[in-house]
Protein backbone atom coordinates (compact mmCIF):
# COMPACT_ATOMS: atom_id res chain seq x y z
CA UNK A 1 0.00 0.00 0.00
CA UNK A 2 2.75 2.48 0.87
CA UNK A 3 5.05 1.69 -1.71
CA UNK A 4 1.95 1.96 -3.94
CA UNK A 5 1.54 5.10 -2.41
CA UNK A 6 5.04 6.03 -3.20
CA UNK A 7 5.25 4.88 -6.70
CA UNK A 8 1.92 7.02 -7.45
CA UNK A 9 3.62 10.19 -6.35
CA UNK A 10 6.30 10.20 -8.67
CA UNK A 11 3.84 10.20 -11.58
CA UNK A 12 1.56 12.83 -10.32
CA UNK A 13 0.74 15.80 -12.26
CA UNK A 14 0.64 19.07 -11.75
CA UNK A 15 -3.19 20.21 -13.81
CA UNK A 16 -2.34 22.21 -16.40
CA UNK A 17 -5.46 24.47 -15.39
CA UNK A 18 -2.71 25.17 -11.66
CA UNK A 19 0.40 25.40 -14.12
CA UNK A 20 -1.39 28.31 -16.01
CA UNK A 21 -2.67 29.91 -12.90
CA UNK A 22 0.77 29.55 -11.06
CA UNK A 23 1.83 32.18 -14.13
CA UNK A 24 -0.41 34.47 -12.72
CA UNK A 25 1.11 34.72 -8.91
CA UNK A 26 2.73 38.09 -9.60
CA UNK A 27 6.10 37.42 -7.81
CA UNK A 28 6.83 34.58 -9.93
CA UNK A 29 5.40 36.18 -13.30
CA UNK A 30 7.04 36.92 -16.11
CA UNK A 31 6.09 40.36 -18.30
CA UNK A 32 4.26 39.49 -21.65
CA UNK A 33 5.38 40.64 -24.54
CA UNK A 34 6.43 39.04 -27.32
CA UNK A 35 4.83 38.39 -30.02
CA UNK A 36 4.95 35.80 -33.07
CA UNK A 37 7.66 37.62 -35.28
CA UNK A 38 9.33 38.20 -32.21
CA UNK A 39 9.47 34.52 -31.72
CA UNK A 40 10.50 33.55 -35.31
CA UNK A 41 13.55 36.16 -34.45
CA UNK A 42 13.75 34.52 -31.27
CA UNK A 43 14.49 31.66 -32.86
CA UNK A 44 16.46 32.31 -35.06
CA UNK A 45 18.60 33.66 -32.79
CA UNK A 46 19.27 30.82 -30.87
CA UNK A 47 18.83 28.51 -33.70
CA UNK A 48 21.62 29.30 -35.91
CA UNK A 49 25.31 29.15 -34.48
CA UNK A 50 28.02 26.67 -34.30
CA UNK A 51 26.41 24.56 -35.67
CA UNK A 52 26.13 25.71 -39.46
CA UNK A 53 29.17 27.94 -38.65
CA UNK A 54 31.97 25.05 -37.48
CA UNK A 55 30.17 21.57 -37.21
CA UNK A 56 29.53 21.73 -41.45
CA UNK A 57 33.49 21.36 -41.93
CA UNK A 58 33.69 18.59 -39.09
CA UNK A 59 30.72 16.37 -40.37
CA UNK A 60 31.70 17.08 -44.14
CA UNK A 61 35.05 16.31 -44.09
CA UNK A 62 34.38 13.26 -41.60
CA UNK A 63 31.80 11.61 -42.60
CA UNK A 64 29.22 12.77 -45.18
CA UNK A 65 31.54 14.64 -47.63
CA UNK A 66 28.81 17.11 -50.04
CA UNK A 67 26.14 14.79 -48.49
CA UNK A 68 26.08 16.50 -45.08
CA UNK A 69 23.45 18.74 -46.80
CA UNK A 70 21.78 15.80 -46.57
CA UNK A 71 22.31 15.41 -43.38
CA UNK A 72 21.41 18.66 -42.13
CA UNK A 73 17.77 17.46 -44.03
CA UNK A 74 17.82 14.98 -42.42
CA UNK A 75 18.53 16.37 -39.14
CA UNK A 76 15.88 18.89 -39.68
CA UNK A 77 13.31 16.28 -40.68
CA UNK A 78 13.88 15.01 -37.15
CA UNK A 79 13.38 18.72 -35.55
CA UNK A 80 10.11 18.87 -37.33
CA UNK A 81 8.55 15.79 -36.11
CA UNK A 82 9.42 17.14 -33.12
CA UNK A 83 8.39 20.53 -33.48
CA UNK A 84 4.68 19.56 -34.84
CA UNK A 85 4.83 18.00 -31.03
CA UNK A 86 6.33 20.91 -29.17
CA UNK A 87 3.79 23.40 -30.85
CA UNK A 88 0.69 21.15 -29.92
CA UNK A 89 2.58 21.07 -26.05
CA UNK A 90 3.58 24.44 -25.96
CA UNK A 91 -0.07 26.17 -27.63
CA UNK A 92 -1.63 23.87 -24.52
CA UNK A 93 0.78 24.49 -21.45
CA UNK A 94 1.66 28.26 -22.63
CA UNK A 95 3.83 28.90 -19.47
CA UNK A 96 8.12 29.07 -18.96
CA UNK A 97 10.12 26.15 -19.02
CA UNK A 98 9.48 23.98 -22.05
CA UNK A 99 9.86 20.32 -21.85
CA UNK A 100 9.81 20.24 -18.30
CA UNK A 101 6.41 21.78 -17.67
CA UNK A 102 4.87 19.97 -20.68
CA UNK A 103 6.20 16.82 -19.06
CA UNK A 104 4.84 17.98 -15.68
CA UNK A 105 1.41 18.06 -16.83
CA UNK A 106 1.03 15.24 -19.09
CA UNK A 107 3.42 12.69 -17.97
CA UNK A 108 4.32 13.49 -13.92
CA UNK A 109 6.82 14.35 -11.49
CA UNK A 110 9.47 12.32 -11.97
CA UNK A 111 9.66 12.16 -15.95
CA UNK A 112 9.51 16.28 -15.53
CA UNK A 113 12.43 15.99 -13.48
CA UNK A 114 14.07 13.89 -15.63
CA UNK A 115 13.45 15.91 -18.28
CA UNK A 116 14.10 19.41 -16.66
CA UNK A 117 17.61 17.97 -15.69
CA UNK A 118 17.79 16.70 -18.91
CA UNK A 119 17.16 20.39 -20.27
CA UNK A 120 19.94 21.86 -18.23
CA UNK A 121 21.96 19.95 -19.48
CA UNK A 122 20.71 20.60 -23.31
CA UNK A 123 21.03 24.51 -22.70
CA UNK A 124 23.60 24.96 -20.02
CA UNK A 125 26.38 23.23 -21.81
CA UNK A 126 25.00 24.69 -24.92
CA UNK A 127 25.49 27.86 -23.92
CA UNK A 128 29.13 26.77 -22.16
CA UNK A 129 30.46 25.38 -25.84
CA UNK A 130 28.69 28.16 -27.70
CA UNK A 131 31.07 30.47 -25.71
CA UNK A 132 33.74 28.40 -26.33
CA UNK A 133 33.22 28.49 -30.46
CA UNK A 134 32.55 32.11 -29.73
CA UNK A 135 35.97 32.73 -28.44
CA UNK A 136 37.93 30.91 -31.36
CA UNK A 137 36.51 32.92 -33.96
CA UNK A 138 36.98 36.57 -32.16
CA UNK A 139 40.70 35.34 -31.43
CA UNK A 140 40.82 34.61 -35.07
CA UNK A 141 39.63 38.08 -35.84
CA UNK A 142 42.23 39.63 -33.39
CA UNK A 143 44.88 37.27 -35.17
CA UNK A 144 44.03 38.95 -38.05
CA UNK A 145 44.34 42.47 -36.97
CA UNK A 146 47.65 41.61 -35.66
CA UNK A 147 46.34 41.18 -31.68
CA UNK A 148 47.90 37.56 -30.19
CA UNK A 149 45.61 36.75 -27.44
CA UNK A 150 48.19 34.55 -24.91
CA UNK A 151 47.01 30.93 -25.39
CA UNK A 152 47.15 29.85 -21.91
CA UNK A 153 43.94 32.27 -21.71
CA UNK A 154 42.58 31.85 -24.78
CA UNK A 155 41.51 28.05 -24.28
CA UNK A 156 45.13 26.04 -24.90
CA UNK A 157 45.55 24.15 -27.60
CA UNK A 158 45.53 20.70 -28.13
CA UNK A 159 48.23 19.84 -26.48
CA UNK A 160 48.64 22.28 -23.55
CA UNK A 161 45.23 23.38 -21.37
CA UNK A 162 44.61 26.65 -21.30
CA UNK A 163 41.92 28.50 -19.38
CA UNK A 164 39.49 30.09 -21.90
CA UNK A 165 38.75 33.63 -20.53
CA UNK A 166 36.90 34.91 -23.36
CA UNK A 167 34.30 32.99 -23.56
CA UNK A 168 33.88 33.21 -19.14
CA UNK A 169 33.82 37.24 -20.14
CA UNK A 170 31.41 36.32 -23.23
CA UNK A 171 28.59 34.32 -20.72
CA UNK A 172 28.83 36.80 -17.80
CA UNK A 173 28.57 39.66 -19.81
CA UNK A 174 25.54 37.91 -21.92
CA UNK A 175 23.96 37.26 -17.85
CA UNK A 176 24.48 40.50 -16.96
CA UNK A 177 22.17 41.60 -19.86
CA UNK A 178 19.51 38.80 -18.73
CA UNK A 179 19.05 40.40 -15.24
CA UNK A 180 18.43 43.31 -16.80
CA UNK A 181 15.95 42.52 -18.81
CA UNK A 182 13.78 40.40 -22.08
CA UNK A 183 13.13 43.82 -23.81
CA UNK A 184 16.54 44.68 -23.79
CA UNK A 185 17.98 41.35 -24.89
CA UNK A 186 15.15 41.05 -27.43
CA UNK A 187 16.45 44.10 -29.06
CA UNK A 188 19.84 43.43 -28.73
CA UNK A 189 19.10 40.23 -30.29
CA UNK A 190 17.16 41.36 -33.21
CA UNK A 191 20.00 43.56 -34.32
CA UNK A 192 22.41 40.30 -34.11
CA UNK A 193 19.89 37.92 -36.31
CA UNK A 194 19.82 40.70 -38.71
CA UNK A 195 23.73 40.32 -38.90
CA UNK A 196 23.43 36.61 -39.30
CA UNK A 197 20.94 36.22 -41.74
CA UNK A 198 22.30 38.61 -43.96
CA UNK A 199 25.79 36.58 -43.22
CA UNK A 200 24.32 33.39 -43.95
CA UNK A 201 22.42 34.76 -47.15
CA UNK A 202 25.70 36.10 -48.60
CA UNK A 203 27.38 33.12 -47.97
CA UNK A 204 24.88 31.36 -50.20
CA UNK A 205 24.30 34.20 -52.80
CA UNK A 206 28.03 34.79 -53.54
CA UNK A 207 29.80 31.71 -52.64
CA UNK A 208 27.21 30.28 -55.84
CA UNK A 209 29.74 32.16 -58.03
CA UNK A 210 32.17 29.93 -57.05
CA UNK A 211 31.07 26.50 -56.75
CA UNK A 212 32.59 23.77 -58.98
CA UNK A 213 30.44 20.75 -60.20
CA UNK A 214 33.49 19.01 -59.47
CA UNK A 215 33.39 19.69 -55.82
CA UNK A 216 30.50 17.50 -55.66
CA UNK A 217 31.95 14.09 -57.26
CA UNK A 218 31.65 12.17 -55.44
CA UNK A 219 28.29 13.40 -53.83
CA UNK A 220 28.12 10.58 -51.13
CA UNK A 221 32.38 9.42 -51.06
CA UNK A 222 32.52 5.55 -50.60
CA UNK A 223 32.35 3.88 -47.19
CA UNK A 224 35.25 4.57 -45.77
CA UNK A 225 37.16 2.51 -42.24
CA UNK A 226 37.30 5.70 -40.84
CA UNK A 227 40.27 6.05 -38.55
CA UNK A 228 38.93 7.74 -35.21
CA UNK A 229 36.18 5.58 -35.72
CA UNK A 230 37.97 2.44 -35.54
CA UNK A 231 40.00 3.51 -32.75
CA UNK A 232 37.65 2.14 -29.67
CA UNK A 233 34.79 0.92 -28.91
CA UNK A 234 33.46 3.85 -26.72
CA UNK A 235 34.09 5.94 -29.16
CA UNK A 236 32.20 4.32 -31.68
CA UNK A 237 28.19 5.24 -32.37
CA UNK A 238 25.96 2.36 -30.59
CA UNK A 239 24.39 1.47 -33.23
CA UNK A 240 27.99 -0.49 -34.27
CA UNK A 241 27.33 -2.18 -31.10
CA UNK A 242 23.61 -3.26 -31.69
CA UNK A 243 25.07 -4.84 -35.17
CA UNK A 244 24.60 -1.94 -37.73
CA UNK A 245 27.93 -0.56 -39.60
CA UNK A 246 27.82 3.01 -38.81
CA UNK A 247 30.75 4.92 -40.89
CA UNK A 248 32.60 7.65 -42.28
CA UNK A 249 30.95 8.41 -45.54
CA UNK A 250 28.29 6.01 -47.58
CA UNK A 251 24.96 6.13 -46.53
CA UNK A 252 25.33 5.48 -43.05
CA UNK A 253 27.45 7.99 -43.06
CA UNK A 254 25.17 10.75 -43.56
CA UNK A 255 23.37 9.50 -40.09
CA UNK A 256 26.63 9.56 -38.24
CA UNK A 257 26.86 13.24 -39.60
CA UNK A 258 22.93 14.24 -38.89
CA UNK A 259 23.63 13.17 -35.35
CA UNK A 260 26.45 15.52 -34.99
CA UNK A 261 24.52 18.42 -37.12
CA UNK A 262 21.83 18.09 -35.01
CA UNK A 263 23.18 20.53 -32.86
CA UNK A 264 22.51 22.87 -35.67
CA UNK A 265 19.29 22.89 -35.05
CA UNK A 266 18.61 22.71 -31.10
CA UNK A 267 17.07 26.11 -30.04
CA UNK A 268 13.77 25.81 -31.79
CA UNK A 269 12.50 24.12 -28.65
CA UNK A 270 14.08 27.02 -26.60
CA UNK A 271 11.14 28.80 -28.14
CA UNK A 272 8.67 27.48 -26.46
CA UNK A 273 10.39 28.01 -23.27
CA UNK A 274 9.43 31.75 -23.82
CA UNK A 275 6.02 31.10 -23.25
CA UNK A 276 4.80 32.72 -20.52
CA UNK A 277 6.65 36.18 -21.96
CA UNK A 278 4.48 36.06 -25.40
CA UNK A 279 1.40 38.19 -25.67
CA UNK A 280 -1.09 35.31 -27.77
CA UNK A 281 0.43 32.15 -26.65
CA UNK A 282 -1.72 29.95 -27.86
CA UNK A 283 -1.73 31.48 -31.54
CA UNK A 284 1.73 32.67 -32.12
CA UNK A 285 3.62 29.78 -30.17
CA UNK A 286 3.31 27.24 -32.75
CA UNK A 287 3.70 30.03 -34.92
CA UNK A 288 6.92 30.81 -33.99
CA UNK A 289 8.24 27.51 -33.61
CA UNK A 290 7.63 26.07 -37.30
CA UNK A 291 8.51 29.55 -38.83
CA UNK A 292 12.14 29.34 -37.45
CA UNK A 293 12.75 25.81 -38.13
CA UNK A 294 11.17 25.72 -41.88
CA UNK A 295 13.43 29.02 -42.46
CA UNK A 296 16.71 27.54 -40.74
CA UNK A 297 16.70 24.02 -42.42
CA UNK A 298 16.36 25.58 -45.87
CA UNK A 299 18.89 28.13 -45.14
CA UNK A 300 21.38 25.22 -43.91
CA UNK A 301 20.81 23.31 -47.00
CA UNK A 302 21.90 26.00 -49.13
CA UNK A 303 24.75 27.03 -47.17
CA UNK A 304 26.26 23.48 -47.08
CA UNK A 305 25.34 22.68 -51.29
CA UNK A 306 27.04 25.89 -51.77
CA UNK A 307 29.96 25.43 -49.08
CA UNK A 308 30.81 21.85 -50.15
CA UNK A 309 30.26 22.99 -53.56
CA UNK A 310 33.20 25.80 -53.15
CA UNK A 311 35.84 23.60 -51.87
CA UNK A 312 36.47 19.79 -52.32
CA UNK A 313 35.12 18.10 -48.78
CA UNK A 314 38.41 16.92 -48.13
CA UNK A 315 40.18 20.47 -47.91
CA UNK A 316 37.23 22.05 -45.66
CA UNK A 317 38.35 23.93 -42.37
CA UNK A 318 37.57 22.10 -38.84
CA UNK A 319 36.91 25.46 -37.39
CA UNK A 320 35.69 27.94 -39.82
CA UNK A 321 34.48 26.14 -42.57
CA UNK A 322 32.20 29.31 -43.49
CA UNK A 323 35.29 31.78 -43.91
CA UNK A 324 37.90 29.97 -45.06
CA UNK A 325 36.02 28.23 -48.07
CA UNK A 326 35.87 32.23 -49.07
CA UNK A 327 39.39 32.06 -48.52
CA UNK A 328 40.25 29.35 -50.38
CA UNK A 329 38.77 31.17 -53.42
CA UNK A 330 40.41 34.49 -52.55
CA UNK A 331 37.31 36.42 -51.48
CA UNK A 332 39.36 37.25 -48.08
CA UNK A 333 37.26 40.46 -47.36
CA UNK A 334 34.33 38.36 -47.55
CA UNK A 335 35.61 35.61 -45.04
CA UNK A 336 36.60 38.39 -42.93
CA UNK A 337 33.21 39.67 -43.17
CA UNK A 338 31.70 35.91 -42.37
CA UNK A 339 33.59 35.68 -39.26
CA UNK A 340 32.64 38.80 -37.91
CA UNK A 341 28.80 37.56 -38.68
CA UNK A 342 29.79 34.48 -36.70
CA UNK A 343 31.15 36.18 -33.74
CA UNK A 344 27.55 38.25 -33.76
CA UNK A 345 25.78 35.40 -34.06
CA UNK A 346 27.37 33.11 -31.84
CA UNK A 347 26.90 35.65 -29.19
CA UNK A 348 23.06 35.58 -29.62
CA UNK A 349 23.10 31.95 -29.25
CA UNK A 350 24.91 32.31 -25.93
CA UNK A 351 22.62 34.87 -25.02
CA UNK A 352 19.69 32.47 -25.98
CA UNK A 353 20.63 29.65 -24.35
CA UNK A 354 21.24 31.34 -21.23
CA UNK A 355 17.94 32.64 -21.25
CA UNK A 356 16.02 29.21 -21.81
CA UNK A 357 18.22 27.90 -19.25
CA UNK A 358 17.50 30.31 -16.66
CA UNK A 359 13.63 30.17 -17.58
CA UNK A 360 13.66 25.96 -17.20
CA UNK A 361 15.56 26.42 -13.60
CA UNK A 362 13.37 29.40 -12.72
CA UNK A 363 10.26 26.96 -13.69
CA UNK A 364 11.37 23.92 -11.47
CA UNK A 365 12.00 26.41 -8.76
CA UNK A 366 8.70 27.13 -8.89
CA UNK A 367 7.53 23.96 -8.66
CA UNK A 368 9.57 23.19 -5.31
CA UNK A 369 11.92 20.96 -7.41
CA UNK A 370 14.83 23.37 -6.78
CA UNK A 371 14.98 25.61 -3.86
CA UNK A 372 11.78 28.17 -4.28
CA UNK A 373 13.98 31.32 -3.81
CA UNK A 374 15.51 30.94 -7.52
CA UNK A 375 12.00 31.18 -8.65
CA UNK A 376 11.38 35.03 -7.56
CA UNK A 377 11.26 37.48 -10.06
CA UNK A 378 13.22 41.13 -9.73
CA UNK A 379 11.04 43.84 -8.50
CA UNK A 380 12.21 46.42 -11.25
CA UNK A 381 13.62 44.25 -14.09
CA UNK A 382 10.79 41.60 -14.10
CA UNK A 383 13.40 38.61 -14.93
CA UNK A 384 13.97 35.59 -12.58
CA UNK A 385 17.40 37.62 -11.06
CA UNK A 386 18.45 35.08 -9.28
CA UNK A 387 18.47 31.40 -11.32
CA UNK A 388 19.80 33.78 -14.27
CA UNK A 389 22.87 34.66 -12.02
CA UNK A 390 23.27 31.43 -10.54
CA UNK A 391 23.90 29.34 -13.71
CA UNK A 392 25.64 32.39 -15.84
CA UNK A 393 28.15 31.51 -12.97
CA UNK A 394 27.98 28.06 -13.39
CA UNK A 395 28.19 27.96 -17.51
CA UNK A 396 31.41 30.66 -16.93
CA UNK A 397 33.02 28.08 -15.11
CA UNK A 398 32.13 25.28 -17.81
CA UNK A 399 32.92 27.19 -20.29
CA UNK A 400 36.38 28.64 -18.90
CA UNK A 401 38.15 24.81 -17.85
CA UNK A 402 36.43 22.36 -19.56
CA UNK A 403 37.35 21.49 -22.77
CA UNK A 404 33.88 20.91 -24.72
CA UNK A 405 34.56 18.97 -27.91
CA UNK A 406 33.27 15.40 -26.47
CA UNK A 407 30.67 17.12 -24.39
CA UNK A 408 29.28 18.83 -27.27
CA UNK A 409 27.45 15.36 -28.43
CA UNK A 410 25.66 15.23 -24.63
CA UNK A 411 24.03 18.50 -25.68
CA UNK A 412 23.13 16.48 -28.60
CA UNK A 413 21.84 13.27 -26.85
CA UNK A 414 19.56 15.25 -23.74
CA UNK A 415 18.23 17.31 -26.64
CA UNK A 416 17.10 14.23 -28.64
CA UNK A 417 15.92 12.67 -24.99
CA UNK A 418 13.34 15.55 -24.17
CA UNK A 419 12.33 15.30 -27.56
CA UNK A 420 11.54 11.26 -26.97
CA UNK A 421 9.27 12.83 -24.02
CA UNK A 422 7.88 15.62 -25.34
CA UNK A 423 6.37 13.57 -28.41
CA UNK A 424 5.45 10.98 -26.07
CA UNK A 425 3.72 13.53 -23.76
CA UNK A 426 1.24 14.57 -26.87
CA UNK A 427 -0.11 11.58 -26.97
CA UNK A 428 -0.62 10.49 -23.66
CA UNK A 429 -2.43 14.03 -22.79
CA UNK A 430 -4.05 13.82 -25.96
CA UNK A 431 -6.18 10.69 -23.92
CA UNK A 432 -5.83 11.75 -20.66
CA UNK A 433 -7.06 15.55 -21.24
CA UNK A 434 -9.02 15.22 -24.61
CA UNK A 435 -10.97 18.76 -23.32
CA UNK A 436 -8.22 21.03 -23.10
CA UNK A 437 -8.41 23.66 -25.63
CA UNK A 438 -5.34 23.17 -28.32
CA UNK A 439 -4.95 25.84 -30.32
CA UNK A 440 -2.39 23.72 -32.27
CA UNK A 441 -2.75 20.29 -32.98
CA UNK A 442 -0.02 17.66 -33.65
CA UNK A 443 -1.81 16.31 -37.30
CA UNK A 444 -1.21 12.29 -37.66
CA UNK A 445 -1.65 11.46 -33.72
CA UNK A 446 -0.01 8.94 -32.58
CA UNK A 447 1.92 8.31 -35.64
CA UNK A 448 3.36 11.68 -36.30
CA UNK A 449 5.11 12.04 -32.83
CA UNK A 450 5.38 8.07 -32.84
CA UNK A 451 7.92 8.81 -35.81
CA UNK A 452 9.55 11.82 -33.46
CA UNK A 453 10.29 9.63 -31.38
CA UNK A 454 11.66 6.79 -33.84
CA UNK A 455 13.70 9.45 -35.42
CA UNK A 456 15.16 11.05 -32.16
CA UNK A 457 16.14 7.47 -31.03
CA UNK A 458 18.18 6.32 -34.34
CA UNK A 459 20.01 9.86 -34.05
CA UNK A 460 20.81 9.17 -30.56
CA UNK A 461 21.92 5.50 -31.58
CA UNK A 462 24.24 7.47 -34.01
CA UNK A 463 26.51 9.57 -31.26
CA UNK A 464 29.16 7.75 -29.13
CA UNK A 465 28.79 4.99 -26.98
CA UNK A 466 30.91 7.18 -24.46
CA UNK A 467 28.47 9.80 -24.86
CA UNK A 468 25.69 7.55 -23.62
CA UNK A 469 27.68 6.90 -20.77
CA UNK A 470 28.15 10.43 -19.99
CA UNK A 471 24.48 11.10 -20.19
CA UNK A 472 23.67 7.89 -18.24
CA UNK A 473 25.95 9.50 -15.60
CA UNK A 474 24.28 12.80 -15.56
CA UNK A 475 21.10 10.98 -15.34
CA UNK A 476 22.35 9.04 -12.04
CA UNK A 477 23.21 12.19 -10.18
CA UNK A 478 19.74 13.49 -11.27
CA UNK A 479 18.34 10.75 -9.44
CA UNK A 480 20.11 11.01 -6.42
CA UNK A 481 19.24 14.66 -6.37
CA UNK A 482 15.38 14.55 -6.85
CA UNK A 483 15.36 11.68 -4.32
CA UNK A 484 17.29 13.52 -1.68
CA UNK A 485 16.35 17.00 -2.29
CA UNK A 486 13.23 17.83 -4.49
CA UNK A 487 10.80 15.14 -4.40
CA UNK A 488 10.32 15.92 -0.40
CA UNK A 489 10.30 19.61 -1.12
CA UNK A 490 7.90 19.17 -3.94
CA UNK A 491 5.48 17.20 -1.53
CA UNK A 492 5.33 20.43 0.03
CA UNK A 493 5.36 23.09 -2.57
CA UNK A 494 2.45 21.29 -4.00
CA UNK A 495 0.27 21.01 -0.83
CA UNK A 496 0.82 24.36 -0.52
CA UNK A 497 -0.83 25.44 -3.80
CA UNK A 498 -3.12 22.05 -2.94
CA UNK A 499 -3.03 20.21 -5.87
CA UNK A 500 -1.15 17.31 -4.73
CA UNK A 501 -1.85 14.43 -6.90
CA UNK A 502 -4.28 16.81 -9.18
CA UNK A 503 -6.93 17.03 -6.76
CA UNK A 504 -8.87 20.06 -7.25
CA UNK A 505 -6.49 23.28 -5.83
CA UNK A 506 -8.41 25.03 -2.46
CA UNK A 507 -9.80 28.73 -2.78
CA UNK A 508 -7.49 29.72 -0.10
CA UNK A 509 -4.43 28.49 -0.27
CA UNK A 510 -1.37 29.46 0.60
CA UNK A 511 -0.04 30.53 -2.85
CA UNK A 512 -3.59 32.29 -3.36
CA UNK A 513 -2.55 34.18 -0.30
CA UNK A 514 1.00 34.54 -1.95
CA UNK A 515 -0.38 36.08 -5.17
CA UNK A 516 -2.79 38.60 -3.20
CA UNK A 517 0.11 39.73 -0.96
CA UNK A 518 2.36 39.58 -3.99
CA UNK A 519 1.43 42.47 -6.09
CA UNK A 520 4.66 44.31 -6.29
CA UNK A 521 5.42 47.39 -7.84
CA UNK A 522 6.81 47.33 -11.56
CA UNK A 523 5.69 43.40 -12.11
CA UNK A 524 3.92 43.87 -15.48
CA UNK A 525 0.13 42.52 -15.80
N1 LIG B 1 21.76 25.57 -32.81
C1 LIG B 1 22.72 26.29 -32.08
C2 LIG B 1 24.03 26.32 -32.74
O1 LIG B 1 24.19 25.76 -33.79
C3 LIG B 1 22.81 25.80 -30.68
O2 LIG B 1 24.92 26.93 -32.21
Amino acid sequence: MGTQTNTKSLFRTKTIEDTIRDTTASRHRLKRELSALDLTVYGIGVIIGTGIFVLTGTAAKQYAGPAVALSFAAAGVVCALAALCYAEFASTVPVAGSAYTFSYAALGEFPAWLIGWDLILELALGAAVVAVGWSGYIQSLLADVGIHFPTSLGGGTDAHWGVNLPAALLVLAMTTLLVVGVKLSARFTSVIVAIKVTVVLLVIGAGLFFVKASNYKPFIPPKTDQPSMAKSGAAQPLIQHLGFAPGAFGVMGIFTAAAVVFFAFIGFDVVATAAEEVKKPQRDLPRGILASLAVCTVLYVSVTLVVTGMQKYTDLSEKAPLADAFQSVGAHWLSGFISAGAVAGLTSVTLLLLMAQSRVFFAMSRDGLLPRSFSRVHPRFGTPYRATILLGLVVAVFAAVIPLKALAELVNIGTLAAFVVVSLGVVILRRTRPDLPRAFRTPGVPYVPAAAILASLWLMLNLPTETWIRFGLWMLVGLVVYFGYSRGHAVRALRAQGTDSGTAPATDTASASAEREAREPGTAE
